[in-house]
């Protein structure tokens, strides 16, 4: 019978993976907390409305990638394939902007874009990410900026990545900008591909992060976004790259990073790795001032980033797949099972990681588990010591054991630091 297997573009996350995740979910949860943010959790499904209202219906993202259907109640449902859309949503809906004028939230958990799967690109994927509503100043873009660094460095990636960062403008500023990008494409536009072709009315902007060599060759003389800001915008872009200058985090202004969602304004960053090959973005983010407003709020600033979590894993690499148990519990006489599962217990609750075995396999066997687990101590139960209720107890490490009775065994571990 054929077996099922799981869905093209998912992945099971299975041992000894799930040590890294839970290492890298550590590190974003202290990260956050350093910085006051507090966690959100939001449903995975919302109304598709949500996505066409804040990414944009002419996004890759909105146009080709979401996983959409009608529910039976005829209400068009869809799998989150972000998060911004849905922090914004559930901030306006439970009125956060009322608890605090600068809401400072951050999350993890799964997302869903029916793209082509290849390394670092799955059709579920995870991501952590921040978001900040309330100051529309350059130090929150700062801060948030700061919150990824710290974040990449403790996870030892502050030297395979950088950071490119751009600023697209205030919406005044963008409009104008795309009028006179159409006006400087408009001849060239028979020799853009078709997709470029469709973003030229649709989504102007998106035409600079083309990857063709020969579109790129005719954006390089095309008018640049910085010609056009507002004295606001360039004051705003200036300030942040002074306060980044000053804090020591390397950047790289990147004119043609605009990023495919379309609530950014002003401020847009990514971090890219060198470790990831093609799928090289790590970390993305950037200022979204007028989205709270689209969707129906107060209108509130805000900014924040996402990052890929398995791309992260990727480029960490972790090579720590040894297991690291504490103590195994040997138990080689039917009659011991209770004394032994009781004492494994009692130590659990010291703080100790026990292991048992529940294959009735025999001493040597379970001598070569303890070792394979890297347990650093075993108990060894067997007839002769359950009739005179002692344990063995030998270290591991330097091959050396003792016996003890059950006090002396619970003294013995309390005194110790493995
Ligand atoms: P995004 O650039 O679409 O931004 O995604 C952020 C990160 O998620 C990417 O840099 C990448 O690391 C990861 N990612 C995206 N798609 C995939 C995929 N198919 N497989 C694996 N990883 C993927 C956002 O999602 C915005 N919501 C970020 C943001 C937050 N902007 C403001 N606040």
């Amino acid at each position: 019978m054929n077996i099922i297997r799981n869905i093209k573009g998912t992945h099971d996350i299975i041992p000894p993976e799930t040590k890294h995740w839970r290492k890298l979910e550590g590190i974003v949860n202290d990260n956050c907390s350093k910085f006051g943010f507090e966690e959100i959790r939001s449903p995975i499904f919302e109304q598709t409305k949500l996505f066409l209202r804040s990414v944009g219906e002419e996004t890759d993202i909105v146009s080709k990638e979401m996983y959409t259907w009608i529910d039976r109640d005829g209400t068009s449902l869809t799998l989150r394939p972000e998060l911004t859309a849905s922090i914004v949503r559930s901030y306006i809906q439970n009125n956060l902007g009322a608890k605090s004028p600068n809401q400072k939230l951050y999350y993890m958990g799964p997302l869903f874009r029916r793209e082509r799967p290849q390394k670092g690109r799955q059709r579920q994927f995870h991501q952590f990410g921040v978001e900040a509503l309330g100051s529309e100043h350059p130090e929150m873009d700062a801060e948030i900026i700061s919150i990824a660094w710290n974040i990449l460095s403790d996870c030892g990636l502050s030297h395979t990545t950088q950071l490119q960062l751009n600023s697209i403008g205030s919406k005044k500023c963008r409009d104008t900008f795309k009028e006179a990008l159409k006006s400087y494409l408009l001849p060239y536009l028979d020799e853009f591909s078709e997709t470029s072709q469709k973003r030229f009315s649709e989504n102007t902007l998106r035409m600079l992060d083309t990857k063709s060599k020969d579109e790129q060759l005719i954006l390089n003389n095309a008018p640049k976004i910085s010609e056009f800001y507002t004295e606001e915008d360039q004051d705003h872009f200036d300030t942040l790259k002074k306060l980044l200058t000053d804090i020591n985090i390397p950047f790289k202004i990147n004119p043609k990073l605009v990023r495919g969602l379309d609530y950014y304004s002003r401020t847009v960053f990514e971090f890219t790795c060198s470790e990831l090959g093609a799928q090289d973005a790590i970390l993305g983010g950037g200022r979204y001032d007028n989205l709270v407003e689209n969707l129906g709020g107060k209108p509130t600033p805000g900014i924040g980033f996402a990052a890929g979590m398995e791309r992260f894993l990727i480029a960490m690499d972790n090579k720590d797949d040894q297991p690291q148990i504490d103590i195994y519990s040997a138990c080689i006489v039917k009659d011991g099972l209770s004394a032994s599962l009781s004492i494994s217990n009692k130590l659990r609750k010291l703080g100790f990681s026990v292991i048992t075995d529940s294959l009735r396999r025999s001493l040597k066997s379970q001598m070569r588990e303890a070792n394979k687990m890297g347990a650093k101590y075993i108990i060894i139960l067997g007839e002769e010591e359950l009739k005179e209720e002692v344990f063995i107890v030998k270290d591991l490490k330097k091959s050396v054991q003792s016996i003890f009775q059950e006090t002396e065994l619970m003294k013995f571990f309390e005194n110790l630091t493995i």
